[in-house]
């Protein structure tokens, strides 16, 4: 399978596909985005990502019906297009292209949609979740609008900067009032007394699928609180967890070991259980 991209209805190579100069996702952050994995021709999870890129499309004031035939015709084309194979595919929806103006005329322009299909490797995944990752915590920088998946994405690309600069691979961010978020890629959950505790949706975070179907599918081991910055210390285990990184082990923050410094039980056991869910909707 070679990575392709999804424009105006057509299949193109990624290098050759272009956005208009005037689109209003670039020009302003006028955009929705959704990323999902793909197997044996399906994609985990669609209509929960379809249904929040509705969501996210509304709060940026894209309006949905003015898009979803072509998403789908999108997402129909890009997985005929996977072969069966591992991959990952984003969805992107902008304001549309047109002379710039905040407010465009009329009714505004018809939305842009695009799409690309890359190989995604569940091999390096595995070794990763193994392994486990390392973190820095830092507050939040963003917009307080985290709840829909926009590309007004700098606050998390900062963060994720400096985790690179430290070493680390993902940053965990807390608000002002030292109450942990999430990450700046990923859902955030910090295990005390074999119990995952994760961030209510109430919080400016986005509400993760793989978030919300370990709350569904593993509701035996996983709740929503408020978390403190200083349960942190206290915690057995901290696992981060997205479409990419589906349940990850988090080993170290800010250089500091966290538990023995190997992703812990808890960690492993939703890392394996959610592995089976992605595998039952595969047809496996
Ligand atoms: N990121 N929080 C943030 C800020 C995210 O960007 C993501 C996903 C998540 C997890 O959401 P989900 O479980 O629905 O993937 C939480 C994707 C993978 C990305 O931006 O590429």
């Amino acid at each position: 399978m070679k990575a392709i991209a999804w424009v105006d209805g057509s299949l193109i190579p990624p290098e050759e596909a272009r956005v208009p100069l005037e689109d209003r996702g670039f020009l302003f952050g006028e955009s929705a985005y959704e990323a999902m994995l793909v197997r044996n021709g399906r994609a985990f999870s669609l209509e929960l990502h379809l249904s929040r890129l509705e969501r996210s499309a509304e709060g940026a004031r894209i309006v949905p019906a003015r898009f979803m035939n072509r998403v789908r015709d999108a997402v129909k084309a890009l997985l005929q297009a996977s072969e069966g194979g591992d991959a990952l595919l984003y969805l992107q929806v902008t304001g549309g292209s047109g002379p710039r103006e905040h407010l465009p005329a009329g009714d505004g322009h018809s939305p842009g949609v695009y799409g690309t299909l890359r190989p995604f490797d569940h091999v390096v995944l595995r070794e990763n979740q193994r392994r486990g990752l390392r973190a820095i915590l830092r507050q939040d920088r963003r917009w307080p609008n985290a709840t829909w998946k926009t590309t007004q994405l700098l606050g998390n690309l900062l963060g994720k900067r400096e985790a690179a600069a430290a070493g680390a691979e993902e940053v965990l961010l807390h608000d002002a009032d030292g109450a942990l978020l999430e990450g700046g890629s990923t859902s955030l959950f910090v295990v005390c007394g074999g119990v995952a505790i994760t961030t209510p949706t109430t919080r400016n975070i986005l509400p993760g699928i793989t978030r919300s179907l370990l709350l569904e599918h593993a509701s035996d081991r996983v709740r929503e609180a408020d978390i403190d910055i200083r349960f942190l210390a206290a915690s057995d285990e901290v696992f981060v967890a997205s479409t990419t990184r589906p349940v990850m082990g988090v080993i170290e923050i800010d250089g500091r070991k966290v538990g023995n410094g190997k992703p812990g039980p808890v960690t492993q056991e939703l890392a394996r259980r959610f592995g089976e869910l992605m595998a039952a909707a595969w047809g496996e």
